[in-house]
């Protein structure tokens, strides 16, 4: 298959887009290192892989901890001899309301989560990828922060924007090294990021041009392409999988 003996690090692999990655890149053959911090749900997920006959380890922690990004890297290193890539996915909106109301603690949070976690995470994921001879890395961003201003997102669309400027500064420094890193800007997906009230996804569908919300396994589409080698010359890009959200007006 496609990435057969390719190894990958999948965070945020406990719920909606990272979950639906993590199936898909094993279905395709890949080993995964399945991350977050709730372990019952990599468990099941591992599970779920295993009796698909794939493989993936779970090793549970909070991408806030540097030291969880090193542990990854080992992992990979030690369960499946290296690394192939990663999709640095895990995020949070954290609380949301506008700047004068929002606590700084909240602030550091979502950038912690969302922005601190893929330094880490690069930090680490790089020197293994050169000694594998090049690789990919896909941190998911949003549209939140690059194409649209959101009110009481302000952390959220910092931390994503700011994931955009490192992908490009990452891409530059370690393209010689054949390592791709891209950003992923999904739409507004049916996951538990999105909630369960019917009337926000109604208008959250509206803001959309395909007037509906993106699937999780649509998303995983995008990044399985971007960590393959289907995307060989794709490196230091911002991909809009949005549902035509960014070029909406009505
Ligand atoms: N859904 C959307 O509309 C949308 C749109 C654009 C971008 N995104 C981005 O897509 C990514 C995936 O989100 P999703 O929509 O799939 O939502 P989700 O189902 O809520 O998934 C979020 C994932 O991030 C993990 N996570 C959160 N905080 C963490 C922490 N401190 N340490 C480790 N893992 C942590 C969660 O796992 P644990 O709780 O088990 O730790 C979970 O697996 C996020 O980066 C999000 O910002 C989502």
């Amino acid at each position: 298959m496609e990435l057969n003996d390719k190894t990958f690090i999948v965070t945020g692999a406990s719920s909606g887009i990272g979950a639906a990655a993590a199936l898909l890149l094993a279905a395709k053959g890949a080993n995964i290192v399945l991350g977050a911090r709730r372990q019952a749900e990599l468990d099941q997920l591992a599970g779920q892989i295993s009796q698909s006959n794939g493989k993936a380890v779970c090793l549970s922690g909070d991408v806030r901890d540097e030291m969880y990004a090193l542990a990854l890297v080992n992992c990979a290193k030690d369960e499946f001899g290296g690394l192939d890539g990663a999709f640095n996915n895990a995020g949070t909106t954290g609380e949301m309301g506008p700047v004068p109301d929002m606590q700084s603690d909240n602030w550091h949070n979502v950038i912690d989560v969302n922005l601190s976690s893929g330094f880490y995470a690069a930090k680490y994921q790089i020197p293994l990828l050169c000694e594998n001879g090049g690789g990919s890395i896909v941190f998911t961003s949003s549209f939140v922060g690059h194409t649209v201003g959101l009110p009481g997102m302000a952390a959220y669309a910092a931390a994503k924007a700011g994931l955009i400027g490192m992908t490009q500064v990452l891409a530059a420094e370690h393209g010689a090294e054949n390592i791709r890193v891209n950003a992923l800007l999904p739409g507004g997906t049916m996951t538990a990021m999105a909630g369960d009230d019917p009337g926000f996804h109604e208008v959250v569908c509206g803001l959309h041009a395909l007037k509906r919300m993106a699937e999780p396994s649509e998303i995983a589409q995008v990044a399985l392409f971007l960590l393959s080698e289907n995307a060989s010359f794709a490196t230091g890009s911002a991909i809009v999988a949005d549902g035509g959200n960014s070029i909406n007006k009505f």
